[in-house]
C-alpha cells in the first residue's frame, strides 16, 4: 500500500466498498456531505461560479441536459474532452478530490439510436433489450457519461399521456422483464448507473395529462406499479428517481412511506433515489412546502438522497441540520449511497476511465454506429396490424409505378424518436431513399416500372399519382414532438389532416399500403377499414427508414405484438388487458356493444395483437394440473409450427386468469413469455414453467400470498388458435 493510499483509503481498491466509504464519510465536513447531494445542471468549470463550488465539494453530480424538457429540444451534444475537463477541476481543486457522476438521459441509444421503448416492448425480447441498453453504455462511457436515467419502467394504460413512448407498455410482467434486461445491459460493464423511473404510479397522470396528480390504492401499486420496481432493485440498478406526480395528495418527492419504507427499508433498496428536475423545489407549487426550505426537509426526510438542480438541499440542508431540524443521520446515510454509487462505479479506483488523462480515450464517435443492431432492433419492433395478402410488395411492372407518400418519406431524425440527444439524422437512411434501392436490388432490369415518392404537400398531386399506382404506401403518424414529456395530446387520433388525405388516397388507389410511425398507440379504427394493409412502427431509430423498406419489399419479417391496447377513441382511454372484473360482466357475445351506448367498450386491436409468422397447437399440461401453493411448479407446453418460408424470431405469451381470489384479480394477465426462434418450415415445442409463486398477489393485508384454487391459462390469447388449460393450486 502506498503513503498516499494509508492517507486515503477510500482510494484502496482492494478494500471492501463499505469500508472505503466509511473512511470517506468520517473525513468529510457537513458541507461536504451535502454537496455529495447536489446535482448542478451543465456544469461548467470555466465559469467562476461553478468553479468556486467544484473548489469547495458543493457539487456532488452534474446533468448534461438542455433544461427542463431536454428530451424534446436538442443541445450541442457531449463532448469528452469537456467531461474531461470537468472531472480534472473537481479532482484537482477540491479537498478531498471527490469526482463528479456525470449524467445525461440515454433512453433508447446514445449515437446508435434503437427504437423507442414502446417499440422495443413490441418484440418483448429481453435480449434484444439488453443488447440495445449494452451497446448505449459502451457508446455514453466513451463520452465520459457515468449515470444515465433510464429505463423508465411506468406502466401505462393512457395513450394522451406523451411519456407512454419512453414505456414498456401496459403489461407488469413485460415492463419487469424489459425493465431489468436494460438494467443488466447499462450497468454490464460497471461503469453507467442505470436509473429506474419514475417511481411509482406516473403512467396513471389524471387524464393523461403530464405532471398532474395521481389517484391509486397500496394494493393496486402493489399487484401491478410497484412490481416493474421491484424487479429492478432485484436486478441491481444502482438509482431510482421519483416522479412528479402525487400519489393520493402525496407528492413523490415527499412520499416517505413509498420511497423510505417500502423501496428503502422494506425492499432493502442501498442505491440512490434522485429527484426528477427541480423536483424537490416543485413540492412548493404542490402545495405541500412553505418555501425551499421546507422542501429540501420533506424530501430529505422522505429519502430523495440527490436534489437534480432545484439547490434546495445546496441552500439549506446544512443549516437545517445545524439547528436540528433534519437530523445528521439522513444527511450521512444519503451521502453514503453517493460515495457507494462513485465506488461501485470504479470513480475512486486508480486508471478509472471516466477519469481525465488516466487512459486516453477517445469520444464514442470513435466507435460509429451498430448498424446491426440498430436494424434488428428495428425489424423486432414493427408490428403488423392487418395484412390482406397486400404484403411484400412486387416491384412495379414495367410501364406502372409505386406511390409512397407521407411527410415521412425524406424523415431523417424524425425516425428517431423522443428522447434523442446525441443520435444523428444524419445516420438515418430516409424511407424513400431506401424503398427506392431496396427495389433496384430486385428489380435489377431496366425495364421495370418506377417509384414515386412525394411527401403529400400537394394533395392534388398524390392523388393522381395514387390513381395511377399499382400500390400505393402511405406513411402517416406523428412526428416525435408530439410524444414524450409534456406532449399529451386530447384527442388519439391520427394528426390534424391526415386522416381525411388518407379518405381520399383509398377512395383512388388500386391498393393501399400503410406504415403508421408514432410515440403512441394512436386510434387506427378508419385506417384499418380503408387500408390494405397496415404497420405500425413505433420510432424505430437509425435503421428504421431501411428496415421498414425491407418489411414492405419482404426482405425482412414484422413479427411484433402490441405492448399497449390500441384504443378506438381517446374516449376509451384508460384501457388495459389487465383491467379487473365488474360485478356485471358482458356476455361474451356482447361484441358489438359495450358499457358505451355510443360503442364497443373494448380495444380496437387488444395487447399482444400482431400478424404473426406461427401457428399454435393446443396448449397442454406437461405434468397434470395439480401444482402445490408451496413451492410447486406448473409446466405447461405448446407446438408453434412456421409454415413460411422465412425463419422467425417472435414472442409466444402465456395469459392467465386467477379465477378467485380474495381481492379483484385481472380478467387476464401476462403470465409468462418466450421469444422463439422457429426457421422457416419446422415446428418447436415451446415450455413454460412457472413456480407456484407467479400466481400470487398481494391481499387485503397487503401482503404477498399464493391462494389454493384454479388458475387458468391462455396461449394464443385472441387468435383462432387460441386454448387453454386450468392449473390446481393445492
Ligand atoms: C425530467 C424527466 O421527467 C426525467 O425523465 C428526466 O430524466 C429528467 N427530466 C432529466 O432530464
Amino acid at each position: 500500500m502506498t503513503g498516499h493510499a494509508t492517507d486515503r483509503p477510500w482510494l484502496e481498491p482492494g478494500l471492501p466498498a463499505r469500508d472505503r466509504v466509511e473512511a470517506l464519510l468520517a473525513e468529510m465536513t457537513l458541507p461536504e456531505l451535502v454537496g455529495q447531494l447536489h446535482q448542478s445542471a451543465n456544469v461548467d468549470p470555466t465559469d467562476p461560479a461553478d468553479a468556486a463550488l467544484l473548489a469547495t465539494g458543493a457539487i456532488g453530480s452534474t446533468l448534461l441536459a438542455s433544461g427542463a424538457l431536454a428530451g424534446a429540444e436538442r443541445d450541442e451534444g457531449v463532448d469528452r474532452a469537456r467531461v474531461d475537463a470537468l472531472q480534472r477541476a473537481a479532482t484537482s481543486t477540491s479537498r478531498l478530490g471527490l469526482p463528479l457522476l456525470v449524467a445525461r438521459d440515454v433512453i433508447h441509444g446514445h449515437r446508435t439510436i434503437a427504437p423507442i421503448p414502446l417499440g422495443l416492448a413490441a418484440s418483448a425480447d429481453e435480449d434484444l433489450v439488453a443488447d440495445v441498453a449494452r451497446r448505449a453504455a459502451l457508446e455514453a462511457a466513451a463520452d465520459g457519461i457515468t449515470w444515465t436515467f433510464a429505463p423508465m419502467i411506468d406502466l401505462v394504460e393512457d395513450a394522451r399521456w406523451g411519456r407512454v413512448a419512453e414505456s414498456f407498455g401496459e403489461s407488469p410482467l413485460l415492463t419487469s422483464r424489459l425493465g431489468a434486461a436494460s438494467i443488466r445491459g447499462f450497468q454490464e460493464s460497471g461503469r453507467l448507473a442505470a436509473c429506474a423511473k419514475h417511481f411509482v404510479g406516473y403512467g396513471l397522470s389524471r387524464g393523461g395529462r403530464e405532471y398532474a396528480s395521481v389517484d391509486v390504492g397500496e394494493l393496486t401499486l402493489r399487484n401491478h406499479h410497484l412490481r416493474p420496481f421491484r424487479a429492478a432493485v432485484e436486478a441491481g440498478v444502482h438509482t431510482v428517481m421519483a416522479a412528479f406526480s402525487d400519489v393520493d395528495g402525496i407528492p413523490m418527492h415527499s412520499h416517505r412511506r413509498l420511497l423510505r419504507e417500502v423501496l428503502k427499508e422494506e425492499w432493502g433498496f442501498d442505491g440512490v433515489v434522485v429527484a426528477d428536475w427541480n423536483g424537490i423545489g416543485e413540492l412548493v407549487e404542490h402545495g405541500v412546502a412553505a418555501d425551499l426550505r421546507d422542501a429540501a426537509r420533506l424530501a430529505i426526510e422522505a429519502g430523495v438522497d440527490v436534489d437534480m438542480v432545484s439547490g434546495a438541499y445546496h441552500a439549506h440542508l446544512a443549516e437545517l441540520v445545524e439547528r436540528g431540524d433534519v437530523p445528521r443521520d439522513l444527511v450521512l446515510d444519503a451521502a453514503r449511497r453517493v460515495l457507494l454509487l462513485k465506488v461501485r462505479l470504479g470513480l475512486l479506483d486508480p486508471g478509472c476511465p471516466a477519469l481525465p488523462g488516466v487512459t486516453p480515450v477517445e469520444g464514442s464517435r470513435a466507435l460509429g454506429i451498430d448498424r446491426d443492431l440498430a436494424a434488428r432492433a428495428a425489424a423486432a419492433s414493427l408490428v403488423v396490424l392487418k395484412d390482406d395478402d397486400a404484403l411484400p410488395l412486387a416491384p412495379p411492372a414495367a410501364g406502372t409505378t409505386l406511390l409512397l407518400t407521407g411527410a415521412f418519406a425524406h424523415e431523417t431524425t424524425g425516425l428517431l424518436g423522443t428522447w434523442v440527444l446525441d443520435g444523428n439524422g444524419e445516420e438515418v437512411v430516409p424511407i424513400g431513399a431506401a424503398l427506392r434501392s431496396g427495389l433496384a436490388g430486385l428489380a435489377g432490369q431496366d425495364s421495370a416500372g418506377s417509384l414515386v415518392v412525394d411527401t403529400g404537400g400537394f394533395p392534388d398531386v398524390t392523388l393522381r399519382h395514387a390513381r395511377e399506382a399499382g400500390t400505393t404506401i402511405a406513411l402517416v403518424g406523428e412526428h416525435p414532438w408530439r410524444s414524450g414529456e409534456d406532449a399529451a395530446v386530447s384527442d388519439v387520433g391520427l394528426p390534424h389532416g391526415q386522416l381525411d388525405l388518407l379518405r381520399a388516397i383509398a377512395g383512388v388507389a388500386k391498393r393501399l399500403v400503410v406504415v403508421v410511425l408514432t410515440g403512441r398507440p394512436l386510434a387506427l379504427g378508419e385506417v384499418l377499414a380503408v387500408a390494405d394493409a397496415v404497420v405500425l412502427a413505433f420510432h424505430p431509430g437509425t435503421e428504421g427508414g431501411a428496415v421498414i423498406a425491407d418489411v414492405l419489399l419482404g426482405r425482412a419479417s414484422a413479427v411484433g405484438h402490441l405492448p399497449m391496447s390500441l384504443p378506438r377513441s381517446a374516449g376509451h382511454v384508460p384501457i388495459s388487458h389487465a383491467e379487473r372484473p365488474s360485478g356485471r360482466p358482458l356476455p361474451a357475445s356482447a361484441t358489438g356493444r359495450g358499457r358505451y351506448v355510443d360503442s364497443p367498450a373494448t380495444p380496437l386491436l387488444p395487447f399482444g395483437a400482431g400478424a404473426t409468422g406461427l401457428s399454435y397447437g393446443p396448449l397442454r399440461l406437461v405434468d397434470g394440473p395439480a401444482v402445490a401453493v408451496d413451492g410447486g411448479t406448473a409446466r405447461v407446453a405448446l407446438t408453434v409450427t412456421n409454415s413460411g418460408d422465412v425463419d422467425v424470431r417472435e414472442p409466444v405469451l402465456l395469459m392467465m386468469r386467477d379465477e378467485v381470489a380474495e381481492v379483484t384479480r385481472p380478467l387476464r394477465e401476462l403470465a409468462d413469455l418466450a421469444v422463439v426462434d422457429v426457421p422457416a418450415g419446422t415446428s418447436r415445442e415451446v415450455a413454460f414453467t412457472l413456480p407456484s409463486a407467479a400466481f400470487g398477489y398481494h391481499g387485503r393485508d397487503l401482503r404477498h400470498r399464493v391462494d389454493a384454487g384454479r388458475v387458468v391459462l391462455t396461449a394464443g390469447w385472441g387468435r383462432p388458435d387460441e386454448s387453454s388449460v386450468g392449473v390446481d393450486l393445492v
